[in-house]
């Protein structure tokens, strides 16, 4: 194939990339802006093994393999996932793809210095300066993704778990950050100064690994959306300085794109909770130990829930994690057609939080059949959130926790969704135990809060049966 046709290919997919992004951008057109990316990937892929010397057959086998292998494993790992675990999945393969990029300019770096070949003059300085950034960025991308999913995992308690919500002093780490991030610009800069020796190019590495486990180590709690899609966006730049080392425009393309598109993410993680990049990357202020819970509340049954719900006009259905771990969506969704068969209007308040990953509950509620514009985003249902008789929280916590107000605690100035401005809340869930930021939540205590006591599959289908009988 002529030079000329693979740029042609790369182009369309480039623009298949651009096409599936902005597809993405609404529920309803995202399965296609999904098969479009698929599409742009796959003809990448076509295209770059295409421009390849057919005579190498050792490297087709080993490519054929990488595909064949690496497919299955993805094949996998994709049809066993748990809903639940999708947060962890999205974080470990984020890590992923830092790391491909890292491996593609170490393998570069180290073929030159093996080979003896290296550029002269400028040429040099931007190719071992992309190099430096790959490696720094790619790595500290997979150390920094490996710990976001053992922090969103729970349950993995290797060393303990207070790498989960660190408490203690951001202060001097984030010195010995500065130190680390010096080291490494001076061994780029050693690198440049003697590129034939390759162990400058192993300290990139080693110190950018340890690099990524600080970054991420004094993060927790509710900040963790934020490091979540910060990590997907660098995962881009490293692609794209890559792209830059093997001069490979698609990937150049593609790497900013997914690094814009984090950014983007990034930015509206950060307004969801009201924080700064600067304070949740150094403040290290959304972790803290899970709170004692020592007050008491005796629990409500479905059956008095349904009888409060019987002839209501408006009501509010506000999902969280718990809907995600019970998988009650359709129970859900079933509740709400009993309330609207009876005249009630019923929407659903969305946080941008909610659950474990940007657009949890919306993927859960369509999975559901729940129509998207009775999807209403935090800002709108707070608006007209004092108008709903009954406001049913569905395994929600930290997203209606109301001292999230205060400027006190992980929630600090997180803005929620007002359910105690509802006549009555009917909170699903099985005790009163913390939320992801640990802090406890008084909404539990109120007069006009009825605490419907167990699994939310479990007690959405009593409550959907009460409503029946009545
Ligand atoms: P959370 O504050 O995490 O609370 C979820 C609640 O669900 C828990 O209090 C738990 O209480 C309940 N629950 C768990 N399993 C349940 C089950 N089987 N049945 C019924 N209830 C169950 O949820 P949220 O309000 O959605 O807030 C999300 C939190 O995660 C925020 O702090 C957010 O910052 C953080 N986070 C979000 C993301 C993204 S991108 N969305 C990523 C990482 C972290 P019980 O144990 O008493 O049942």
């Amino acid at each position: 194939m002529e030079p000329a046709v693979w740029d042609i290919g790369y182009l369309i997919a480039s623009i298949l990339f651009i096409l599936g992004l902005k597809k993405l951008g609404h529920p309803r057109t995202a399965p296609t802006g999904n098969l479009y990316g698929a599409l742009g990937m796959l003809l990448a892929v076509v295209v770059t093994i295409a421009q390849m010397n057919f005579g190498e057959i050792d490297n087709f086998v080993l490519i054929a393999g990488g595909l064949l292998i690496g497919g299955l494993i993805g094949y996998v790992m994709a049809v066993r996932v748990q809903m639940t675990g999708m947060p962890e999945m999205v974080a470990l393969f984020n890590g992923f793809g830092g790391a491909a990029s890292a491996l593609v300019a170490a393998s570069e770096v180290f073929r030159r210095i093996e080979e003896n070949t290296f550029p002269t003059d400028l040429e040099l300085y931007v190719a071992w300066i992309a190099i430096g950034l790959s490696a720094l960025v790619g790595w500290m991308t997979l150390t920094g993704s490996l710990l976001a999913m053992m922090k969103l995992k729970g349950g993995v308690e290797l060393f303990g778990t207070w790498y989960r919500t660190p408490t203690w002093g951001p202060g001097w780490l984030n010195y010995v950050k500065g130190i680390f991030l010096i080291a490494i610009v001076a061994l780029i800069y050693m690198s440049i100064e003697e590129p034939g020796n390759q162990n400058y190019v192993i300290g990139i590495i080693v110190l950018s690994c340890i690099l990524g486990i600080l970054f991420v180590l004094p993060i927790g709690g509710a900040d963790m959306p934020v490091v979540v899609s910060l990590l997907n966006s660098l995962s881009g730049i490293a692609a794209a300085f890559t792209g830059f080392i093997i001069s490979n425009n698609v990937l150049i393309i593609a790497g900013s794109m997914v690094g814009a598109a984090g950014l983007i993410l990034t930015n509206i993680m950060c307004k969801a909770m009201n924080r700064q990049l600067i304070d949740v990357l150094f403040k290290s202020f959304g972790g803290s130990d899970k709170e004692q819970v020592t007050r008491t509340k005796v629990g409500s049954d479905p059956e008095e829930v349904a009888m409060i719900c019987d002839g209501i006009s408006k009501c509010v259905i506000v999902p969280g994690y718990g809907m995600a771990v019970s998988q009650c969506q359709h129970q859900v969704r079933e509740f709400a057609d009993l309330l609207e068969a009876n005249g009630c209007e019923v929407k659903y308040g969305i946080h941008p939080v909610a659950g474990r990953m940007p657009g949890h509950m919306n993927v859960l509620l369509a999975e559901a059949n729940v129509p998207y514009e009775k999807l209403i985003e935090m800002d709108d249902i707070n608006s007209e959130i004092g108008e709903c008789d009954v406001a049913l929280v569905v395994g929600a916590n930290d997203t209606v926790n109301p001292a999230a107000r205060s400027n006190e605690g992980p929630l600090a100035g997180m803005p929620i969704i007002n359910v105690d401005k509802a006549r009555v809340i009917v909170m699903v869930k099985r005790s009163l135990s913390v939320g992801y930021a640990g802090v406890d939540n008084d909404l539990f205590y109120e007069d006009n809060t009825m605490m419907l006591f167990g699994d939310g599959k479990k007690m959405m289908t009593e409550l959907v049966s009460s409503m029946k009988e009545l």
